[in-house]
């Protein structure tokens, strides 16, 4: 018999408790990932934690080759992180080219935060209605003043439209602009392998990993530019700059669980789990689109699984939010104008199902969501 994606992804995991749809904020774990690094904490108090990560290099390798696969990056150096916006503020404290970036409208609020307290001047990229970076608009204007480099977020927190990836990489790579991609909402659920400069992205959220680690991924091109800021080079002289930027002590445990996660991913199918995570998407703003107060933001066919929805009767995301925790043990996320202070102008509620995902719960979803409107 052959599973379904759902149903294995389902069966992988333990059974949660209420209706999980809240994958964009931190997905669930599978038992292997969990066992994953329960097993090297316990291998930590036998051998000792620095034999064991020793031990455990080959798994770590593994995921940094599966990150470079992925990314569309064959020849990247794979730098684990604590998380996205830890990849970003290490790229960026390492930066020696122009401190001028281009980037969406819609950034990533703590995003532009890492920018400006690295001192880079930030311009907005040209966006159509729906937030996607209009390329041959962006390609006149970056050929004409070229910035020190492009950031784009291939999805954000706040909205669920993909950027195209793909395209800016090709208009990057003509123009000679480093393109970093900000691919915390992407890994895993959208097509990244786009061979941008730099890639950075979380683990908990698309690809199921532990919280508290990610990934940044570097081109050599790029790399050889880079000057991190610690270690001091006279204290660690034979480190490489990726040694350098993973300086400092890590949570192993959590990387290992991360790099088994990765594996079930690609062990998974990446394209299968795209077109099902985009086909749930599709189905999620369907269910939702004549629900009374609520305006569904993204168009129904966007290719990904992230549907966010704004009160058009005051409805407050965060009140509807506990609710939905507390009466229904309904996850979702209510993401307020914080995540992206330069486009949205009122907060938003979110949802984000995973694979195991059914139209029931969708459908229980918008029921509760309409008692969640009349109750608060
Ligand atoms: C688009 C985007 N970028 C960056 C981040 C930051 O990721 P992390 O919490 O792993 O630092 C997030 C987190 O939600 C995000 O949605």
């Amino acid at each position: 018999m052959i599973r379904s994606l759902a149903d294995a992804w389902r069966a992988a995991r333990p059974p949660a408790t209420g209706l999980h749809l809240d994958s964009a904020a931190c997905s669930r774990q599978s038992f292997a990932v969990l066992d994953a690094a329960a097993a090297h904490a316990r291998r930590e108090a036998e051998v000792g934690g620095y034999v064991a990560a020793e031990a455990a290099k080959p798994v770590l390798d593994a995921g940094r080759a599966t990150v470079t696969g992925l990314t569309g990056m064959p020849d990247a150096e794979v730098v684990f992180t604590t998380g996205s916006l830890h990849a970003l503020d290490l790229l960026l404290a390492s930066w020696t080219g122009g401190r001028t970036l281009a980037c969406l409208p819609g950034e990533y609020g703590p995003n532009l935060a890492v920018m400006a307290a690295h001192g880079f001047a930030r311009r907005p990229l040209p966006t159509d209605g729906e937030g996607r970076v209009v390329v041959d608009e962006a390609a006149a204007g970056l050929a004409a003043d070229p910035p020190g480099l492009i950031h784009l977020t291939a999805v954000a927190s706040h909205r669920g439209v993909v950027q195209p990836l793909h395209e800016m990489a090709r208009l990057c790579t003509e123009l000679g602009v480093p393109l970093v991609v900000d691919a915390a909402q992407a890994l895993g659920q959208v097509d990244c392998a786009a061979g941008a400069d730099a890639t950075y992205a979380s683990s908990r959220k698309w690809v199921a990993g532990p919280r508290g680690v990610g990934v940044l991924a570097i081109r050599p091109s790029l790399i050889e530019q880079l000057r991190p800021r610690l270690p001091p080079p006279h204290c660690v002289s034979s480190l490489s700059v990726a040694q350098r930027l993973e300086f400092g002590e890590a949570n192993v445990a959590a990387r290992v669980g991360f790099a088994v996660a990765l594996g079930e991913h690609v062990a998974s199918g990446p394209a299968a789990v795209r077109t099902r995570l985009a086909e749930l998407g599709r189905i999620s703003r369907t269910v939702l689109a004549d629900l009374r107060g609520w305006r569904v933001i993204e168009s129904v066919d966007e290719q990904s699984a992230i549907t966010t929805l704004a009160p058009v009767d005051g409805a407050d995301p965060a009140k509807i939010r506990a609710w939905l925790i507390t009466q229904r043990r309904i996850l979702t996320t209510s993401a307020g104008t914080e995540r992206a202070p330069l486009e949205l102008t009122a907060p938003v509620l979110r949802i984000s199902p995973h694979l195991d995902t059914t139209i029931d719960d969708l459908t229980t979803f918008a029921e509760a969501l309409t008692d969640a409107t009349a109750a608060v």
